[in-house]
């Protein structure tokens, strides 16, 4: 008898490495995240066929706007263009799509654009595909302070009841479990302001591969990696 290999339910993936993946062939920065969409849509397909639940892409992060203003639009442009174009696909998927992050950064289009896509999407139920979008950790735990902040102001909450489950509800990701595993591409081996209250028993997997060239057979060695871990939560077992 087999004993089946335990699946995460949700993975989080810091696609990194479009920018050397263009450079690499001498093409523009901007071939690399072409190439990068591409990717996501396989990764997608394969964890959906997996079993896996929950997919998490780490697309623009708050720090991204720092990037020359002609790769922040073409990025944007065609994350937008690509889950525009996707969503028929999606809806036959079984794929729900839901972003995380500070939207009202967007330009009004754009905003509208992703909360059509959300409610199109909505009775997908096969996998929720998250975007983060305009995210960061710390941006996305200072909003929850704020409004956590707000509701004592206004007499709605007492300080002493904030415990982990009310912080983890006023974040960005409430909908969601926490991460079981995380993947970053490209050899870098940080978090970059990524889920980092909810990654915090999540395994980690850094594969060389730059993200444009992260295949099925990628995706299959990072489930056999996290299956082969011993998740023990501060326990002794
Ligand atoms: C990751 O690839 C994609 C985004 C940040 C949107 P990069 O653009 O960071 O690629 P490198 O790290 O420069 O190779
Ligand atoms: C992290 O990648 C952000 C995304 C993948 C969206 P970066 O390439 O921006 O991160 P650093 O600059 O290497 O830390
Ligand atoms: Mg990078």
């Amino acid at each position: 008898m087999s004993i089946a290999k335990p699946i995460p339910q949700h993975i989080a993936i810091i696609m990194d490495g479009n920018g050397r993946w263009a450079k690499l062939r001498g093409k523009d920065r901007t071939e690399g995240h072409i190439a990068g969409v591409e990717t996501i849509r396989t990764t997608l397909r394969i964890a959906a066929q997996r079993g896996v639940r929950y997919l998490t892409f780490y697309a623009f992060s708050t720090e991204n706007w720092g990037r020359p203003e002609a790769e922040v639009n073409a990025l944007m442009d065609l994350l937008c263009r690509s889950v525009i174009n996707e969503t028929p696909e999606l809806i036959r998927m079984g794929i729900c799509v839901r972003t995380i992050g500070d939207r009202s950064r967007f330009s009004e289009r754009v905003q509208q654009h992703l909360a059509q896509i959300e409610e199109q999407t909505a009775a997908g139920d096969r996998l929720t595909m998250v975007l983060a979008l305009n995210y960061s950790s710390r941006d996305e735990l200072r909003r929850a302070v704020q409004e956590l902040a707000r509701r004592v102001e206004a007499g709605t909450l007492q300080a002493s009841q904030i415990d982990e489950t009310c912080i983890s509800e006023m974040l960005d990701t409430a909908f969601m479990p926490d991460p079981d595993l995380v993947i970053r591409t490209s050899g870098e081996q940080r978090l970059s302001n990524f889920l980092m209250w909810q990654a915090s028993y999540a395994e980690f997997y850094f594969p060389e591969v730059l993200w444009p060239d992260f295949t099925e057979e990628e995706f299959d060695r990072a489930l056999d990696v996290y299956a082969a871990r011993d998740r023990r939560f501060g326990l002794v077992k």
